[in-house]
């Protein structure tokens, strides 16, 4: 068998799985599965009776919807940058099923923000195109749709340093980047509410979604750390300049967004508040693959922690019963 390598093996070789080398990306994966979950198993009645009754205010009402209209098309673009830029070039079975995994989380989540706009009723259209007419939105995108643009050139390839290079960076700015800088004041708006009792429906699969995402990104910096391990010459003093002008550039961007979502503060929140917990998320993505931190804000949300670690909330499972359907139950007539 060739040695498995994380990238540049054969990458039409058959995906065999054991002797698993990289048992992070297997943990990954079960834990994936751990988590499986549906949007329709989250009852939404309480999030219409509040959505339609007088009880949230009009700055309200525009949070939610900036929220939704960025996570419904942001999910395509992580499930697309999986399986037309990523999947070909990481070349280990352990975590191709990994990224197999992921692929049907992100459709999942895709799902969720269809389910959510159904079921409260609210315009499709002006949801679904927000990608396209709000600037702030239409600026995360971009950056991120660029980065999956550069690797789907058909000369290119992981094989030079160059190369490597360019996949480091593709692999910082969705897992480090998407899924780790611009997802998290998202996040940290629509938990508030959930933290409020109110529109408690959202809450729920706001936080699924959290959980299965820090997964994403504790698998991202895996393979990023793994992929640079193993290939040391990528790691240049230009590589890491970029990679952290790329995630000051985001920070930025994600900044922009949270103003743009709260121009006058709600719920407790405002725009400030927005900007440290930005910094400091963005700092601790920084610690972890190994780049220098930047800038030193204090945490103004440290109930998000918390948020992530769903056990921590004793409640949470407790409000629907869900019940998987079995081999068992499945009838051949
Ligand atoms: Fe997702
Ligand atoms: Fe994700």
């Amino acid at each position: 068998m060739t040695e498995k390598r994380l990238i540049n093996a054969d990458v039409v070789d058959v995906n065999q799985l054991m002797p698993l080398k990289y048992h992070w990306a297997w943990e990954h994966y079960l834990n994936g599965n751990r988590n499986h979950w549906q949007p329709q198993e989250v009852p939404m009645g309480r999030d219409v009776a509040t959505w339609k009754g007088g009880d949230l205010s009009p700055a309200e009402r525009r949070v939610i919807l900036r929220n939704l209209g960025f996570f419904s098309t942001a999910e395509s673009l992580v499930a697309n940058n999986i399986v037309l830029a990523i999947f070909r070039h990481v070349t280990n079975p352990e975590c191709r099923q990994y990224l197999l995994r992921q692929a049907f989380e992100e459709a999942i989540h895709t799902h969720c923000f269809h389910y959510i706009v159904e079921s409260l009723g609210l315009d499709g259209e002006e949801i679904f195109t927000m990608h396209r007419e709000v600037n702030t939105i239409a600026g995360k995108d971009e950056f991120d749709m660029a980065l999956t643009a550069e690797l789907m050139d058909s000369d290119f390839n992981t094989q030079t340093v160059e190369g490597a290079q360019k996949f480091v960076e593709n692999l910082v700015g969705f897992y480090v980047i998407m899924e780790g800088i611009f997802f998290y004041s998202g996040f940290a708006m629509m938990l508030s509410f959930h933290r409020q009792n109110r529109m408690t429906g959202i809450g729920q699969q706001f936080q699924y979604i959290l959980r299965d995402e820090s997964t994403h990104l504790n698998f991202g910096i895996d393979l990023i750390n793994g992929i640079v391990a193993e290939n040391p010459r990528v790691w240049t003093p230009e590589l890491r300049a970029r990679l952290s002008a790329k995630i000051e550039r985001a920070v930025e961007l994600e900044i922009a967004y949270a103003e743009d979502c709260l121009p006058h503060g709600i719920l407790g929140l405002n725009a400030g508040l927005f900007r440290d917990y930005v910094q400091h998320i963005a700092d601790r993505r920084l610690e972890r693959i190994g780049l220098p931190v930047r800038y030193g804000s204090p945490n103004p949300f440290p109930w998000m922690s918390e948020a992530i670690d769903l056990k921590k909330e004793k409640n949470f499972f407790e409000t629907t019963v869900t019940e998987y359907q079995s081999s068992a139950a499945l009838s051949w007539d």
